[in-house]
């Protein structure tokens, strides 16, 4: 099923009962990203995935964006679903809605996916890097953008031997307007640091990497382990940012065995 909450498209499906698991997209895709993890996920309990506002065919609004107003949208969408409890899984700017969901909501949380994602905020490199991306995506238009940005999140062998991964994350950012490109870029630019919240996350969590991701390494999934009291962490072979298209195989056995556990 799917439906429109608050200007958020999202899609429900799986058994009803129990505690679902819900998808949240990296920066600048969309949900349907979670295709082969909606379908895995949702033959053992209640699976949703929903467009970040300014993705997708959520609403772009006036494109001022923060991760509060994202985890705003987030929260809204569990009680318009009548979700008290949910499995958070994101990747990388799902990830940073998670965590910051995770430290304002905890009583919302069950679970914690971390994938290809950090907790620390962004330097100031990345801020004037943000800012020189946004510049860009005025100037030259979001397909000069979407093809510089494909290729840094995945590996070269994906981008060789597997185009289709390639070409179906370029249609994701074509279908995405300037504005909520760079509604979305200040947004990750103006985050906060959710190191400190870490500790509290009384919940399991899983945290996920692709070995050659460069965005946010294995290094800082590590960090993310070392501080959550309950988390498993497995490094995703052959891939790179986006390691649940790259290694969907290894990518889903995790996740589908951290969702069987009957403690979340
Ligand atoms: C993402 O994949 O969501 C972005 O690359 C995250 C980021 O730029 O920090």
């Amino acid at each position: 099923m799917e439906g429109t909450v608050n200007g958020i498209s999202f899609e429900d499906s799986g058994p009803r009962d129990g505690i679902p698991v819900v998808f949240i997209h990296g920066f600048p895709f969309d949900r349907t990203m979670w295709e082969l993890q909606m379908k895995e996920a949702g033959k053992i309990r209640r699976a949703l995935a929903y467009d970040v506002r300014g993705h997708g065919r959520s609403e772009a609004g006036d494109g001022q964006y923060s991760v509060e107003l994202f985890v705003d949208d987030l929260v809204a969408l569990l009680d318009h679903l009548r979700v008290d409890r949910a499995v958070l899984c994101g990747l990388s700017m799902g990830g940073y809605i998670a965590l910051r969901a995770a430290e304002r909501q905890p009583e919302r949380l069950s679970g914690l996916v971390l994938c290809d994602t950090k907790s620390s905020p962004d330097t100031d490199e990345a801020k004037i890097k943000r800012a020189a991306a946004i510049t860009a995506v005025k100037k030259y238009g979001v397909p000069k953008f979407a093809e510089e940005f494909i290729k840094a999140v995945l590996t070269e062998n994906t981008l060789k031997t597997k185009p289709a991964i390639a070409s179906s994350l370029l249609n994701s950012v074509l279908g995405n307007s300037p504005l909520g490109i760079s509604g979305a870029l200040l947004a990750m630019a103006a985050r906060t640091d959710t190191t400190a919240a870490l500790a509290k996350i009384a919940v399991p969590a899983l945290i996920l990497v692709g070995e050659h991701d460069k965005i946010t390494p294995p290094s800082a999934a590590e960090a993310m382990l070392k501080a959550l009291p309950k988390a498993e962490m497995h490094v995703i072979p052959g891939a790179a940012h986006m390691s649940n298209l790259e290694n969907p195989a290894v990518f889903n056995e995790k996740l589908l065995a951290f969702l069987k556990q009957q403690r979340i």
